[in-house]
């Protein structure tokens, strides 16, 4: 029954001015509300930064040391990050569909590490990625490198791709074999990426200059983990980038190929979301690495 009820109970709020609040992420304010929703199941809207869980590096590289059983060694991990970097065919086979986070799926491939790893080729079509209800889609930039256009022209597809769903991109500055890993570099290629349509970018920490590297990109730089280090400096490292602009980290073989994984990204998370200084996350690693131990 329609409220019948003659006195008039509706209240307008005449005194309080409506809301308006700007998109926590840097340079995403344009966005659709469909994109600016993906991108906060990325990234955590109360501290506007992602641990977002890379695992993707079956797509050229085989089974890799920690990841031979994804289902033995990463789901146990999932509840703590924020974002899952993967292949769909990881995801269809290995992740829970109950999930709740970002999915951020690799869009490119092709050569594996025995070719020229710049050949890469698109790796997936829009449908699916509906399909999957994905986050984000990945898509590797190979600046300087032999097929250097190539890999900016796939992004640039995607980038196409990706609105017409909502769907943002993430473009992942690759460093080819001969590159050197500095801020000029890298510069270079996240801004390049972000002019280009990128609505994301991850790229890797330098000593030197990291501050110039985010500063000059005018979208979410996020900090991808690079070879196995020791845990303090793996936790410095990400230390280093949160203060110097990183939205986040897209950490891989430092979280899995740790003897700890668990305890290691929840030290990461706590480095990244409440800024932890590293030898104090370093200390919640070790208490945490001793929980794990005994759980075993
Ligand atoms: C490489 O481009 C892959 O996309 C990986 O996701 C990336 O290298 C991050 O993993 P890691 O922290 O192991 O370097």
């Amino acid at each position: 029954m329609p409220d019948t009820d003659a006195k008039d109970t509706k209240n307008y709020y005449l005194d309080v001015p409506p809301r308006k609040e700007a998109f926590f992420l840097k340079g995403s304010n344009a966005l659709d509300w469909g994109m600016q929703n993906r991108l906060a199941r990325i990234f955590r809207p109360d501290t506007g930064r992602t641990v977002m869980l890379a695992i993707d590096h079956g797509y050229m590289q085989g089974p890799t040391s920690g990841l031979e059983r994804v289902d033995v060694s990463i789901v146990p991990l999932l509840p703590y990050s924020d974002a899952l970097m993967l292949t769909r065919g990881v995801l269809r086979s290995t992740i829970p569909s109950s999930y709740g986070r970002g999915i951020v799926l690799r869009a490119s491939g092709g050569p594996s590490i025995l070719k020229e790893l710049s050949n890469e080729q698109l790796a997936v079509d829009l449908d699916d990625a509906v399909r999957l209800n994905v986050a984000a889609l990945a898509v590797q930039v190979y600046v300087g490198a032999d097929f250097e256009t190539q890999t900016v022209h796939n992004m640039t597809r995607l980038v196409d791709i990706g609105y017409r769903s909502g769907i943002p991109v993430l473009g992942v500055t690759a460093v080819g074999r001969d590159m050197v890993r500095d801020a000029r570099y890298l510069s270079l290629s996240c801004r390049i990426c972000a002019e280009l349509g990128a609505q994301l970018v991850k790229t890797y920490y330098v000593e030197e200059g990291f501050e110039t590297v985010t500063a000059s990109c005018p979208v979410p730089i996020i900090m991808a983990g690079g070879k196995k280090l020791p845990e303090l400096d793996a936790l410095t490292m990400a230390y280093h980038a949160i203060e110097q602009g990183a939205a986040g980290v897209d950490m891989g073989r430092n979280i899995f190929q740790s003897e700890f994984p668990a305890a290691m990204i929840q030290a990461v998370s706590k480095v990244v979301h409440e800024r932890m200084k590293p030898r104090e996350a370093f200390q919640l690693f070790q208490d945490l690495r001793g929980r794990e131990r005994i759980a075993r």
